[in-house]
Formats: C-alpha cells, structure tokens, sequence
C-alpha cells in the first residue's frame, strides 16, 4: 500500500505540533489557530551535511582560531554583530514594519558591494525599481550590488548559488515560501521552513546571509519566536517613529556579546550613525527646569546618560493617574510607593507622568534614583541642579543600593561636563582610582532620605 504523505498540524501562533487537529492549542491556548502542514522529510538533511568535520576530535588538538571576520566599516553595526560578519552565519533583523530596516541593510550591501565584492539583496516587498529609488536616496552607486524581486525560496537559493555573493539578504522572510508546503507564505510553518533551508544553505556555502523579519502585533519575529533559535544572531531594531532615533540591539549572538547596542539616526539620506548618543540625548535640556534630571544608563559596555522627566500634579481622578513612557510602570509605582512611605510625600491625589526624553527604553535599577529624584523635583517644585548625574537602586526599605561600573558611567558624565553626582555611597567607597573624578563632586548616598538632602 502506498504510503500517504504525513501531514502535521502546527499551532500557527505558538508553533506547537499535533498529529491531530484539535480547535484548541493546548500550549498556548489559542483557538483556531491549528494549520496542516506538510511533515519535514528526515532524509533530505542528511544529504545536506557536511561529511567532514563530523568525526569527534579531542580538544586539545582542535585548533583554536577566530571565526572568519569582515569589517562592514558602519562601526554601531560591526560592534553590535560583535566585531563584523562571520562567514557562513545568519542574522535575523527584527523590528516593526517602517523602522528602518530596509535602510539599515541596503546602507550595509552598499558597504559590503565597495569594500569586498558582489552583494545580493532578495526583496519579496520591492520591486528592484523601488529598490532603485531608495538606493538612489541612499547614494548606492556600485556596480556590484544585485537586486532580485523575488518570493521563491528555490529560485532564490537557484540565484544566490550562481552569483556567489559575499552576502545574502533576503528582504523579510514572511514573504518568502517554499513550494514543499502548501501553507501561505507568513505561516509559522513556511517562516520556519524558509529559515532552517537558508540555515543550511549559509552554512554549506559559507555565504553570510542576514534575514528581515516583521515584528508581528505581539511582539514576536514571525508569529512567536520561532526564528530565534534557529538562526545564530538575532538583532532587533528599535526605536520610537515619532523620534529619528534608532537602536540597533542583540538579543542573541553566537559570535558575541549581546549587550552590545548600536544607535543610529533617522536622516533625509539614510541612517546616520550616532558615535555620541548622550550628547544627543540631552542636546535640548532645559535648564532649571522642575522634575528633570539626568540619570545613566549602560547599555552593553555603553553607558548613555539621557534626560528623565516628571510631572507631578493634582489629580481629578479618584484614581490619579500614572503614566510612564521608557521606564518600566511597575517600578515606578514601586518606587512611589517608597517615596510617600519612607519621605513623607503626598502622592496619593497627584496624577504622575515620568517619560524618557528621546524616545530611548531604559530598563535599568540604576535609574531608580533619578525617577525618585525627578519626581521628587516635580513635586516640590525644586529644580536639580544641571550639572548633576543621578545613579543608584533603590529598594523598597528606601536604602540606596550599588550599581555596575559606575567608573564607567562616571567617565562618561565627566567628558559632558558633569560636575556633581549623586551616586550609592556603596560604589564611592570601591572605587579604585578616585582621583580620575578630580573634578566631580561624588555625593555618595546610603538612602533616599540623603539623596534628597544632597539633591535639594
Ligand atoms: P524602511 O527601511 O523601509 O523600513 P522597514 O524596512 O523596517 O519597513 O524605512 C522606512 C522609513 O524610513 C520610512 O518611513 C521613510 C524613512 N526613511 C528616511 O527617513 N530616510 C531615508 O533615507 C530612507 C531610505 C527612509
Ligand atoms: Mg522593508
């Protein structure tokens, strides 16, 4: 009897699988959401291994050598890949639909297309005319850059294989499909298939290969995380649209740190990068303003000082209200908490907005202190004084916890011309080379209540 073809069922939003349908996914609970797919072919991957290599070795006699490395010469993106692109790897670049990925990557062929040879950039969204216009913003003028508008996985790898470019890019891969699957392109199981077929492909050629893909509505790449594991570097690009600038973060790297973080800025003509981001950052800070303060936040090895803001005023709700945009709701009802606890401060009939100036996401216990201190300020009407950085942890008895690297961040503040800073008395005490500080005052605090003290 002739063997019928397996199908599966595959949870279109968690990727969980079922030899049967069920209407109800019973891993994430979601209805209707069960698809026939066909069943991956075991047999077809093991043609597509490596022979070699596949022999165990001992590890002492491994030699021990850095992975195949180029420059791309955009140094926020060579630092956050860790160092430049590695032979054979793949990247998947996630972010919301019009961020700027499309941009980022074109920006980077146009590198890669002068620095070392052919690129190849696949869009499943463009069509090379379009391609054309926005290179032509972007001042792409090389003759080594190919475009190809197609949806095909087959016909891609068919291209890829005959051009032999040093890097592939394949423009979103929810547009991309293979016909082994009869689901629609955009499903978990053909997003899935399409990245593990580029997997193998970017490892047997050693063709670096770098995928976009659209954050869906629930913040997952692809339908939920199903692309993450698969490939070796996973960056998200971030970023508010209503500000021109981006963040370019690893959220996972095989060939480096994931703390690593670029920025950029949005121009007329592509994406600046952004070799100072403080500087930027607090580039319209109103002086003697009430409930602004400078606080620092590290991102990866970097620290950033950015500007937080609070407004404290009186409330016509019975619930007043509590809005924060760039730092994290519950530690700021946490860390109000502490302030009408352990200070004293009426905030029961006061409605509190605390936002990050930027559109820059801080999400750090380093920051606690300057969201007290900036709503302290608000609410007092007391302006801080425009010289001082704010840093420390606050935990919920008021005490003023240490924080990492503050030498770092210190650094930082003092090339801005930061004079003061209010800091845990704890990272004062460590500090090795305090002399380095000559010219800041370091105000180390043990609580809250002192921080006021020092701040007010
Ligand atoms: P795009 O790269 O198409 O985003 P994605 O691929 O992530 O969907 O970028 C889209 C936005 O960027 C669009 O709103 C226009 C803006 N943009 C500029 O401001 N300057 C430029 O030079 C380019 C090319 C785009
Ligand atoms: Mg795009």
């Amino acid at each position: 009897m002739k063997a019928r073809t397996k199908t599966i069922y595959v949870c279109q939003s968690c990727g969980t699988q079922s030899p049967r349908w069920m209407g109800k996914c019973p891993d994430c609970s979601q209805w209707n959401s069960m698809v026939e797919e066909r069943a991956e072919k075991s047999k077809n991957v093991g043609s597509l291994k490596r022979r070699d290599g596949s022999e165990p070795l001992l590890l002492g006699d491994v030699e021990a050598k850095d992975e195949d490395r180029f420059v791309t010469k955009i140094g926020e993106l060579d630092r956050v890949l860790g160092g430049g692109i590695v032979a054979g790897s793949v990247v998947l670049i996630g972010g919301d639909p019009g961020i700027g990925k499309s941009t980022l990557v074109l920006q980077m062929l146009k590198q890669i297309s002068e620095l070392r040879g052919r690129a190849f950039y696949v869009s499943g969204e463009e069509s090379p005319a379009q391609i054309k216009m926005r290179a032509l913003r972007l001042g792409v003028k090389t003759e080594n850059l190919y475009v190809l508008s197609e949806t095909q996985l087959e016909d891609i790898l068919h291209a890829a294989d005959g051009l032999q470019p040093q890097v592939l890019v394949v423009d979103s891969i929810q547009t991309i499909y293979t016909s082994e699957l009869p689901s629609a392109p955009g499903s978990v199981g053909q997003v899935r298939e399409v990245a593990g077929r580029l997997m193998i492909h970017a490892k047997r050629t050693g063709m670096p290969t770098f995928l976009i893909g659209h954050v869906t509505k629930d913040g997952a790449i692809a339908g939920p995380r199903v692309l993450e594991h698969i490939v070796d570097t996973v960056l998200y690009f971030e970023g508010d649209k209503g500000h021109a600038f981006r963040i370019l973060r690893a959220v996972k790297n095989r060939f480096g740190s994931t703390n690593e973080i670029g920025v950029f800025e949005m121009k007329e003509n592509g994406l600046a990068e952004v070799a100072n981001p403080s500087e930027i950052f607090l580039a319209e800070r109103p002086s003697d303003a009430t409930g602004s303060v400078v606080v620092s936040s590290l991102e990866g090895t970097r620290p950033i000082l950015a500007e937080l803001q609070a407004l404290v005023t009186l409330s016509k709700l019975t619930m007043p209200r509590r809005t924060c945009i760039g730092v994290d709701f519950n530690r700021v009802s946490l860390l109000l908490a502490v302030l009408e606890k352990r200070i004293g401060m009426h905030l029961m009939g006061m409605d509190v907005f605390v936002n990050v100036v930027g559109g820059l996401a801080i999400d750090e216990p380093a920051v606690d202190l300057g969201i007290i201190a900036a709503v302290a300020s608000s609410f007092r009407e007391k302006p801080i004084n425009a010289e001082t950085v704010v840093m420390g942890e606050v935990g919920l008895a008021g005490e003023v916890r240490g924080i990492s690297q503050a030498e770092v961040r210190l650094k930082d503040a003092a090339k801005l011309g930061f004079t003061r800073c209010v800091l845990p008395a704890m990272n004062v005490e460590k500090m090795e080379k305090r002399d380095v500080f000559k010219r800041m005052e370091l105000m180390g605090v043990r609580s809250v209540d002192e921080a006021m003290e020092r701040l007010f």
